[in-house]
């Protein structure tokens, strides 16, 4: 077999959340740095990078068959292909990669990714490299400025969390909570939308803990942010997410009252329904304060839609304490949602508490909760019909002539006309399925 040489393609494969998708665009740019292009469609890539994800079980098991497949399409290619280990699951779980999988060179952690381009010299010299220091900020100066992109991008603004839910293993894989500062994300967005962005969505594992310090010296929230980055020309729409209940303060509800670029939208996991399983969790809010704090963000935004996560079978969740979850989930009505059963994980309490639910009792319950959420994201599509609204077009549709495009509430909607990727339109929702609608264009916002 040949030995490996210096890259010439590449691939990035970034799995679980949009802040792996916003580390994958960056390990990418700085790929591209180095003159490396992207691997076309169905060739195998001479460089690979497995941006994981540690979040939910089965992670470190993929990506050793991930390895294993790429092993085995390198030996019938014949040549190996360098392999890199990214993301959460490299965090976690580097050391034991690098001893069980000979065919990986680099192992590198969320925080340390922009030093990849070094790592990479040292991989085609034959050298084998581990990265998972957690220098805060650091990665961000490192990196190149962004180049063209679509008219949707990410931009994380912080990073961490310190919750400490006694399920989750982001506090140990992101490590603590940090903002990046103001200045920094302000310069980040004018090149975003100087690159094509019209649409900017602020990532971080608990955005809304975001702070710093504005222009003018004031120690600002994640709305003061949304707010300046609002004067931003040819930005047209602002999101958020993911946030953590606790940490909603009064300027941000405010901001989806007075800020029209904030699009009407809130991502708000809420994991359970029942009080005592949120105490077991940690989650330092009841079911009743979630409620009521939707009240107050939809009283500042009457469409507001709303979205959330859930967690069904966590340790010793009886079968009344679930449907409490199902309560909310009739009170709420979300107009999307996503669910999952409790995956244990590794180092993280809630892994060695009592009570572990059986799996078909999982199935079960996520099987319930799934047709309630499903049935409540039709409905809510169905309210949507014959609603005027603004479409940022994001894609060509699988017919002639047919586009996809995003509205405010980020439903996708399907339409026929003579536009462009990055148009912003204005259409008539016409017809409503579970994940999408259909849509007349009305006219052209923007050119
Ligand atoms: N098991 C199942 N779901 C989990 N999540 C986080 N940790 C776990 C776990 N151990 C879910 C939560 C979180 C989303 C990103 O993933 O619902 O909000
Ligand atoms: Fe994990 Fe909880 Fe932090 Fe979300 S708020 S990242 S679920 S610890």
């Amino acid at each position: 077999m040949k030995p490996t040489a210096s890259p010439k393609t590449y691939r990035v494969k970034s799995f679980g959340c949009q802040m792996n998708v916003y580390d994958g665009e960056r390990m990418a740019e700085l790929l591209a740095e180095k003159g490396i292009t992207p691997a076309p469609e169905g060739e195998d890539a001479d460089l690979v990078v497995l941006n994981t994800c540690h979040i939910r079980e089965k992670a470190a098991e993929k990506v050793y068959s991930d390895i294993g497949r790429l092993v085995k399409a390198g030996d019938e290619r014949g040549q190996k292909p360098l392999i890199a280990v990214a993301g959460c699951v490299a965090q976690a779980e580097g050391e034991e990669i690098m001893a069980r999988a000979p065919a990986v060179s680099m192992v590198v952690g969320p925080q340390a990714y922009h030093r990849l381009p070094d790592m990479l010299d040292k991989a085609v010299r034959g050298e084998r490299a581990t990265d998972t220091d957690m220098p805060p900020i650091a990665k961000f100066d490192a990196l190149p400025e962004r180049r063209k992109i679509g008219p949707t991008a990410f931009l994380t603004v912080q990073e961490g969390c310190d919750k400490f839910c006694t399920y989750c293993v982001v506090p140990y894989t992101r490590g603590a909570e940090i903002s990046r500062p103001f200045s920094d994300l302000v310069t980040e967005a004018h090149k975003l939308v100087e690159a094509g962005a019209r649409e900017i969505t602020l990532l971080g594992q608990n955005v809304s803990a975001w702070s710093g310090e504005n222009e003018t010296g004031h120690t600002v929230g994640l709305a003061g942010l949304i707010r300046t980055l609002a004067r931003i020309d040819g930005l047209e729409r602002i999101r958020y997410t993911t946030s953590h209940p606790a940490d909603m303060d009064d300027d941000l509800i405010a901001a989806h009252g007075d800020t029209p670029k904030l699009m009407p939208y809130l991502h708000l996991p809420v994991q359970s329904g029942n009080d005592r399983v949120l105490r077991a969790m940690n989650r330092s809010h009841t079911a009743e304060s979630y409620l009521r704090l939707l009240e107050r963000f939809r009283a500042a935004r009457p469409d507001l839609a709303l979205s959330g996560d859930f967690i069904v079978g966590f340790p010793g969740e009886t079968e009344a304490e679930f449907e409490d979850t199902l309560k909310i989930v009739d009170e709420v009505r979300y107009a999307q949602a996503f669910s999952f059963k409790y995956s244990p994980r590794p180092g993280t309490p809630a892994a060695s508490m009592d009570g572990q639910v059986a799996k078909e009792v999982m199935d079960e319950r996520l099987q319930r909760l799934q047709a309630a959420l499903n049935r409540d994201q039709l409905a809510f599509n169905e309210a949507s019909v014959g609603k005027t609204c603004t479409v940022l077009v994001e894609r060509k549709g699988k017919h002639p002539g047919q586009w996809l495009g995003k509205t405010p509430w980020l439903q996708s909607a399907w339409f026929e006309a003579d536009v462009a990727i990055g148009d912003l339109v204005e259409v008539e929702l016409l017809e409503a399925g579970p994940n999408s609608l259909a849509a007349r264009l009305r006219e052209p916002v923007t050119a």
